[in-house]
């Protein structure tokens, strides 16, 4: 371990570890509700780790992520695919079989990201690659909080139920499906489904070359934990999971290997608290 910043605002706390994150030193057996993370990219050059080394270099991360979960804790991991020589390379596949034998099962289909916007280019043998996944791991059942994400229902839904008693029969005839009923509106909304629709972070003053969305982590973080719980990033780069574990109350580690960006999300995440803080005291004079 080579420093931790420890911040804590009314409710939650925040330890950020400039470290590697492979045997997550410092965090306790079974401590932690929520992984949340994007690891390093694949990469084809000297630089980054190449895709067929991807699953060796990974497990100690995989096998440190197992030991810090409680029990039924969640894993969620964004990744991307990546094409060799024309292919598209297994590596995916290959990781998840490999953390299915230490005991991390995929417990979802995947979550995919669509990204609402994208940089145009110029691909001629395929369309534009406009989505990443999320796969959602677990030790065990994983937790789900549904009505921590429920969605306002589509207009033409609420106006097809207020048109008729039963919408349409299901395929499989009188004993099949009968849907929606009126009395099935749910007053607290839709049950959400795996689809993330939000555009990249495009800010430019963010000072990392590939931070994910702050809707990203905060939605998964909504949808398996609650307030109180832990989560953790062991890639935090510029501290996007750290920022939206905080919005949502929950507990944050994180740990950061270049020293650069580990500065750089003290300082992200120290911004944000302060503006959250005077926001609230502005709030409490207004009251
Ligand atoms: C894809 S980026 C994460 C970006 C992050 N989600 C954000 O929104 O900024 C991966 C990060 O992992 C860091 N990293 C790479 N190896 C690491 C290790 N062994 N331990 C901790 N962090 C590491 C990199 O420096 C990089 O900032």
């Amino acid at each position: 371990m080579l420093s931790v910043t420890k911040f804590s605002t009314d409710n939650c706390t925040c330890a950020l570890n400039f470290s590697s994150s492979e045997y997550l030193q410092d965090t306790k057996d079974d401590s932690i509700n929520m992984v949340v993370t994007s690891p390093p990219y694949v990469n084809l050059r000297k630089i980054g780790v190449h895709p067929d080394k991807y699953v060796e270099w990974f497990l100690p991360f995989a096998e440190s992520i197992k030991r810090v979960l409680v029990e039924d804790g969640n894993f969620i991991l964004n990744i991307n695919e990546v094409i060799v020589k024309g292919i598209v390379h297994p590596y995916i596949d290959d990781l998840k079989q490999e953390f299915r034998k230490i005991g991390l099962n995929q417990i979802a289909k995947p979550y995919i990201w669509y990204k609402t916007t994208a940089i145009p280019n110029r691909c001629s043998h395929r369309a534009i690659d406009r989505y990443e996944y999320c796969f959602w791991f677990s030790n065990g059942k994983g937790t789900f909080y549904r009505d921590n994400v429920r969605v306002p229902y589509a207009d033409i839904t609420i106006k097809r139920v207020q048109n008729s008693d039963v919408i349409s029969l299901g395929t499989r005839g009188e004993k099949g499906h009968k849907v929606f009923k009126k009395s099935r509106i749910d007053p607290r909304g839709s049950l959400p489904h795996n689809i993330i629709e939000l555009s990249p972070e495009c800010n430019p003053r963010i000072k990392h070359s590939a931070p994910f969305p702050i809707g990203l982590p905060e939605w998964f973080i909504k949808a398996g934990t609650v307030p109180g719980d832990t989560v953790l990033d062991p890639f935090m780069g510029s501290g996007t999971t750290a920022i939206a574990a905080l919005k949502c109350e929950r507990n944050v580690i994180g740990y950061e290997i270049d020293k650069e960006i580990f500065e750089y999300s003290k300082e992200r995440i120290n911004n944000f608290i302060n503006k959250n803080l005077q926001e609230k005291v502005f709030k409490d004079k207004e009251n």
